[in-house]
């Protein structure tokens, strides 16, 4: 019987006409990175169930709702991971991290797995660019990662984005909190859906991202937790305002922001668009002072944001934001027979292994064919190698863009094709009105 030639529900692939946009973003993004001084992890996809419950939290949405969860061949119980912070805060409790001079900046991109509702922004398998600060209190911190957040939309000239901002303060101050929650929502308990009911007396503030129309409906006019924080965490978002305001970095206070992981404390942003449907979230963070402890390592405040992949390319499409493709074939050769054929492969080889970009036909196709194949992948040069070539020792190179042909020895293919190539894009630039100042050497050693 046939099997389903059918990607799971929720999940997607990247083809290759698709996959440059994903490598120049994880490159574009790990360089800047790397600039505010993060260093990437990578952490196993799955981790002990017990992680994820301890630090998203028993009665989040993730963890009731959403977990893949299975038990291994030993009867462990193992889930892949919804998010990437606890497998992060786990590696570096695991491998004492924490004897290295503070901060200890990571940053990871992942696959992360929940199993939601699918739609348009919002997928079963995901994936995340994450950066994580370990051991520091400072507000500092919690701007400078707002900031890296924020450049990276910058440099890929991403506009229209809000920041909103927002403090769910700390244990202490959340008591009293947590009580006015109880209060307003025990007047409505009776509509709250199953699952807020026992929520009301756990965690009532799950009660506030909970995604029922009826529930997210009471929840609109229930205490904010902004008017209940206590002097430091008052003192901490205060300050955490005035740096993002020297960085001038624009936001908007948002009390309605609460997260739907339970491990935050303090200060919590998300980056929001409308312009990329319902799920309109790109990138969402903050400080989770207590996550450590949570789950038996010693006390690090912490904070960390991440970025949903998907969710930023649907926002460069809707912004008709152009990424750099990758280089096209700088040289085609079309061959007819198999000494031609054997030639070809052993001037590609060479072109090759000095990084240039060479393809020759490896199907059998007619040289009309193959002609139009390479004016198809948009080959930049192209030569024709037939017994005649062979014989005579002479081919004919040709500059696909201008239809110029010139005269080159077979032998000496490899040896002089770069400099030709070269010579015609100085050429080329010369030409050009608008050509000033560009650093060519550069230039020509990233052409071919
Ligand atoms: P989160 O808000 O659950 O936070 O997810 C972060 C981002 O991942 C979201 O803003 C969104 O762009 C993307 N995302 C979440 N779920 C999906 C989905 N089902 N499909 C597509 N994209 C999705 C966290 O995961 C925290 N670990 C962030 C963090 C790091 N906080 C501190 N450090």
């Amino acid at each position: 019987m046939a099997i389903d030639i059918q990607a799971v529900k929720g999940t997607q692939d990247t083809l290759p006409r698709d996959s440059y946009k994903i490598r120049f973003l994880e490159q574009t993004i790990a360089d800047i990175a790397i600039k505010y001084g993060f260093g990437e992890i990578r952490t196993p996809v799955f981790e002990y169930t017990e992680l994820f419950s301890r630090s998203v939290g028993s009665t989040t949405d993730v963890v009731q709702k959403e977990m893949y969860t299975f038990e291994d061949r030993a009867g462990r119980s193992i889930t892949l991971r919804p998010e990437g912070t606890a497998g992060a805060m786990r590696a570096f409790l695991e491998h004492g991290l924490y004897n290295e001079p503070m901060p200890q900046k990571v940053f990871y991109f992942t696959s992360c797995y929940r199993y939601e509702k699918p739609q348009a922004g919002r997928l079963r398998e995901f994936h995340q660019f994450g950066a994580e600060s370990f051991g520091t209190e400072s507000p500092a911190a919690d701007a400078e990662i707002i900031g890296l957040a924020n450049e990276v939309f910058d440099f890929l000239g991403i506009k229209n984005l809000s920041l909103q901002l927002n403090s769910i303060g700390c244990p202490q101050c959340r008591e009293k909190y947590h009580r006015a929650l109880k209060d307003y929502f025990k007047i409505e308990q009776s509509e709250l859906c199953g699952t807020c009911v026992d929520r009301l007396q756990k965690n009532p503030m799950r009660i506030l991202d909970c995604k029922s129309p009826v529930c997210s409906q009471i929840a609109k006019d229930a205490p904010k937790m902004i008017d209940y924080l206590c002097e430091a965490c008052n003192d901490h978002f205060d300050i955490v305002q005035k740096y993002l305001k020297e960085m001038c970095i624009e936001y908007e206070i948002n009390p309605s922001i609460v997260r739907g992981l339970d491990y935050y404390t303090k200060t919590v942003f998300e980056f929001v668009s409308d312009e990329i449907g319902a799920q309109g979230t790109v990138c969402g963070g903050g400080r989770y002072d207590g996550l450590a402890e949570e789950i038996g390592g010693v006390h690090t405040p912490s904070l960390g944001f991440a970025m949903g992949m998907e969710r930023l390319m649907l926002l460069i499409d809707a912004q008709n934001i152009e990424l750099p493709r990758e280089e096209n074939c700088n040289l085609y050769i079309a061959t007819t027979g198999e000494k031609a054929s054997l030639k070809a492969a052993q001037i590609a080889a060479d072109l090759r292994s000095e990084g240039v970009f060479v393809l020759f036909d490896v199907v059998g196709r007619s040289i009309k064919a193959q002609m139009k194949y390479a004016g198809k992948i948009g080959a930049l040069y192209t030569v024709v190698i037939g017994d005649d070539e062979i014989k005579s020792g002479q081919a004919k190179l040709k500059n696909m863009e201008t239809g110029d042909l010139q005269d080159i020895k077979v032998e000496s293919i490899a040896d002089d094709f770069s400099s030709i190539a070269m010579q015609d894009t100085v050429e080329k630039l010369s030409l050009d009105s608008n050509f000033d100042g560009i650093d060519l050497g550069s230039l020509l050693g990233g052409n071919l």
